[in-house]
């Protein structure tokens, strides 16, 4: 970034440069938009590094009535059922709309799109790219699209500091490029800033994403929900390596099987067994971790085949001296997936007048308490056009002009990493989260670096201790039972640091 940004006031403001941020920008041509992309444009966020795909209903004999039902199963009764049947019913243009941007995805030899089989989905319904290249393949086009389109105009190298709000209204966008701050005015942002992976010190996500959208949303004062529901891969490559490479789920949808140190296929008495839901294979796995077991998976009954259908694997494998058609892949789950994000209505408006949120940043009640396998980079267009519809239709008024420069230090996750990985992580209990949340809190509070990261780690364990029940992908090893009638939980920034502090002060008097 650099220059004077006040030539781009009024202009609607995307924030985020992945798949949900591109498609909001390009579905809102030709009205003009600026993005706000840390990186440059394609390079930004965990849509390059998904494998898997996009799920929609299209296959022959599938159609968004099934697509449905396996959604809400995955989500473990907190679906919003009509969004989640809006959402089906919508995910096949949304297929081709991509593929309108240029998108190329996996075809047969006569035209038709090829199909991945994931977890839990009881049929095969992954459109694909480039075999296990679908995110890099589907930046590419968005990229391109974005590079033609001249409403669209790229803020690159610069991230969103602060929203500026009055009277419950949104005025304007603080953005900071290498070493300056300054303020958009604007009365319409959309965040599309992805997840939380980067809190974590395991994920599969890249370590810029730590939840700059959530953060910037709780600071204004919108509701969150969800946000204890994390999801944890069951099969990131053992390896020292940051973000934890991704063995595809579409692997054991071609026939790998998991099996520990001592050979057992542990997963064979369990329903579903390796294409079981993601929460179940993550937790079996961790347990047998935990019971000081390695774990591996087993592709080398898909053989050849492995390098064409895999091609990343196959290059993240050889470039850990693993070769999965003779060798087994040692793996362990990985933070991969937050459900939880900014409380959307269907057309993605959050609680604040002027805020939009649309891909992971949000929570649209399609993913419940567990998102199922991809139907993310799907969500993320689906809403896109929701949310462009909607932002095109807001009544635009001019937005007030606001004070230009701001200094505001960058924010640095580090500190919350650890608390949060040890608090939250595959299984949780009371005094694990208890102890979390009374080392976040301090930094939350204050006004360092880390205090926007450990804000929105703080909210994840307030909200997790507050489900005292196991579902989907919380699961409580002192509560692990499912509650008779399950609610989905909304939070605020301040009803969150109000219970950590009554929390904080009750551990304190009992310790006097
Ligand atoms: C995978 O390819 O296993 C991940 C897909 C997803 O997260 O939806």
């Amino acid at each position: 970034m650099t220059g004077d940004v006040s030539a781009l006031d009024g202009r609607v403001v995307v924030v985020g440069g992945g798949i949900a941020g591109l498609a909001t920008a390009l579905r809102l041509a030709p009205r003009p938009v600026v993005v706000v992309s840390k990186g440059p444009l394609g390079a930004e966020g965990s849509t390059n590094w998904a494998q898997g795909g996009l799920a929609a209903a299209v296959g022959d004999g599938d159609d968004a009535e099934q697509h449905a039902i396996d959604t809400l199963a995955a989500g473990d009764g907190l679906c919003d059922e009509e969004v989640v049947r809006r959402f089906a019913r919508a995910a096949p243009a949304a297929i081709e709309q991509l593929a309108a941007w240029g998108a190329r995805f996996d075809r047969d030899a006569e035209g038709r799109l090829e199909l991945g089989q994931e977890a839990a989905h009881r049929r095969r319904r992954v459109v694909h790219a480039e075999g296990d290249g679908s995110g890099r393949e589907v930046m590419r086009a968005l990229t391109a699209a974005v590079r033609r389109t001249l409403s669209i105009t790229a803020l690159e190298g610069a991230a969103a500091r602060r929203l500026l709000v009055e009277d419950g209204k949104i005025r304007g966008v603080v953005v900071t490029g290498a070493n300056e701050s300054a303020a958009i005015a604007t009365d319409a942002v959309v965040l599309a800033t992805g997840g939380v992976g980067g809190l974590y010190d395991v994920s599969t996500n890249p370590l810029g994403s730590f939840g700059q959208g959530l953060a910037l949303a709780a600071r204004a004062g919108a509701a969150l929900a969800d946000l204890e529901f994390v999801q944890f891969h069951p099969t990131a490559l053992q390896a020292a390596t940051r973000p934890a490479p991704l063995i595809t789920e579409a692997v054991r949808g071609e026939g790998a099987i998991l099996v520990d140190d001592a050979g057992e296929r542990f997963m064979a008495d369990i329903p579903g067994r390796e294409m079981a839901a993601r929460d179940v294979v993550a937790r079996a796995i961790w347990r047998r971790r935990r019971a000081g077991r390695r774990v591996f998976l087993d592709a080398r009954a898909i053989g050849a085949r492995f390098g064409s259908r895999f091609p990343s694997v196959s290059a993240i494998c050889a470039r850990h001296g693993v070769d999965p058609t003779r060798d087994l892949i040692p793996v362990r789950p990985a933070e991969h997936y937050h459900m939880g994000g900014i409380v959307v209505d269907q057309t993605g408006r959050s609680s604040i007048d002027g805020l939009w949120a649309c891909g992971e940043v949000a929570c649209t009640g399609l993913h419940g308490a567990n998102r199922l396998a991809s139907n993310s980079l799907t969500e993320a267009v689906v809403f896109a056009g929701w949310v462009a519809d909607d932002v095109a239709s807001a009544t635009a008024t001019r937005a007030a002009p606001v004070r230009r420069r701001f200094s505001d230090a960058a924010p640095d996750p580090a500190g919350a990493r650890r608390a949060l990985s040890a608090a939250a992580g595959v299984e949780r209990d009371a005094e694990g989260l208890r102890a979390g949340i009374r080392a976040l809190l301090p930094l939350a509070d204050g006004d360092e670096s880390g205090a926007d990261p450990a804000a929105v780690a703080m909210m994840i364990c307030v909200a997790a201790l507050r489900r005292e029940e196991s579902r989907g992908a919380h699961a409580r090893v002192d509560f692990p039972g499912k509650a008779q009638a399950p609610a989905r939980q909304t939070v605020t920034l301040a009803e969150a640091l109000c219970s950590a502090r009554e929390l904080a002060f009750t551990a304190n008097f009992r310790k006097a």
